[in-house]
């Protein structure tokens, strides 16, 4: 884990993250009114966005995270190697970065799983002053995956 400035990122990871803060404004969130960005970078260098979409029943809300991961699937993409989530709310930006729910990781691990990667992720304020980078055994460690239900998911490559 470590905290890095916008200037330090490659412009990979940069344009990752702008990618994220563009979706975010695309936010269905009626009932929040908080916007979350996410952006995958594929295994071969492609761009797959998604945005929070919620929904009368809340607990039926898509975050931006798994939006993005059910968006990529539907293109027959399920190898990533990074993912940047950015998110604001309706008033206010935020002064923490927006990391990834519980739903969200236990969601991102299996893609890693698939990827037989270690995800990076980019985790960022509203203003880019405050960045994170982390690993997907950073967030989730001890994770529950496919292993250990004797499944190797790497054909789904
Ligand atoms: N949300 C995300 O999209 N991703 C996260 O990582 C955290 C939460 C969304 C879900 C909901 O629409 C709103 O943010 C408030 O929880």
């Amino acid at each position: 884990m470590q905290e890095i400035k916008y200037e330090e990122l490659d412009l990979i990871q940069q344009n990752l993250l702008d990618e994220a803060a563009a979706v975010m404004e695309t936010a269905y969130n009626p009932y929040s009114h908080f916007y979350v960005g996410a952006a995958l970078l594929s295994l071969d260098g492609q761009i797959i966005t998604g945005s929070n979409v919620e929904n009368a029943a809340y607990g039926s809300t898509i975050c931006a995270e798994r939006a993005a991961i059910l968006r990529a699937n539907a293109k027959g993409i399920r190898t990533f190697e990074k993912v940047a989530i950015i998110g604001r709310g309706e008033s206010f930006d935020t002064t923490e970065v927006t990391a990834p729910c519980g739903s969200c990781r236990q969601m991102l691990f299996e893609s890693s799983q698939v990827s037989e990667r270690n995800l990076e992720l980019i985790m960022a304020t509203t203003r880019k002053d405050k960045i994170i980078l982390a690993t997907m055994e950073e967030i989730l460690p001890l994770a529950f995956g496919p292993k250990d239900l004797g499944i190797d998911v790497r054909k789904y490559q």
